[in-house]
């Protein structure tokens, strides 16, 4: 399946949003569209070309209850954080609206994750442990553009994602659930699906100036 006409490539870089209520739980994804995703996220860029990260594609309904299950614990072990985003109150409303929205909708996932017709998790031949910045650098800038890059050809083609880590709370059950081998290192558990509508907005961002900087910070 190509990508749908009509979509941009800056239409897809400004509208793939976090997707968690409009995922379609009752659609399935042909492993077919899957696999043209992968194939286009091998294109990313990865340390000296090690091309270590692997991609597990879970679609097994218990290995789906599995996953939702830590979701869900890691997601209640989240509420409980002060830097998270149930801990952060902002003063200013419409930040405070967001903060909000994301909390229910965030709600709304953990409820629904094993629900999910594909969970993809992402991984990478290697560990952060003891590396200096460079190396922790090198290992998730080896990993996370794929991903990503994933993420946008799924929009491309009527899917949603949402980037999520919260079963990482529970990392040693989860490398377990999903049989990982020493040294490889899970980094993220990303829902996919077929999305309800596929109108998505820009979302709001600072202004660019303040994130933007000239020859230095
Ligand atoms: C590192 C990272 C971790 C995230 N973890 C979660 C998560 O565990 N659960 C979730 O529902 N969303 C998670 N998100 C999605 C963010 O909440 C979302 O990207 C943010 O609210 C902005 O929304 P937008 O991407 O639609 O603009 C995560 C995003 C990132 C980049």
């Amino acid at each position: 399946m190509p990508a749908l006409e009509g979509m941009s490539f800056d239409h897809v870089l400004l509208t793939t949003r976090a997707v968690r209520k409009r995922l379609d739980l009752h659609r399935s994804v042909e492993m077919e569209v899957l696999r043209e995703c992968f194939e286009l996220a091998q294109q990313a860029p990865t340390q000296s070309d090690t091309q270590g990260f692997h991609f597990i594609v879970v679609t097994d309904r218990a290995q789906r209850e599995a996953l939702g299950d830590l979701f869900r614990r890691g997601h209640a072990i989240y509420k409980s954080l002060p830097d998270g985003v149930y801990g952060l109150k902002h003063s200013e409303l419409k930040q405070e609206a967001t903060r909000l929205r994301i909390m229910n909708s965030l709600e709304y996932l953990a409820d629904h994750m094993h629900e999910v017709p594909v969970h993809v998790v992402p991984c990478i031949v290697g560990s952060t442990a003891g590396k200096p910045p460079a190396g922790i650098s090198a290992l998730m800038g080896s990993v996370i553009p794929a991903a990503w890059s994933f993420m946008l050809a799924a929009r491309s083609r009527g899917l949603g994602t949402c980037w999520t880590n919260l079963h990482l709370l529970l990392a040693e059950e989860a490398d377990e659930v999903l049989g990982l081998p020493v040294g490889v290192m899970q980094v993220a558990l990303i829902p996919t699906a077929y999305t309800i509508g596929l109108e998505f907005q820009p979302a709001h961002r600072r202004p660019l100036d303040e994130i933007l900087h000239q020859d230095r910070w």
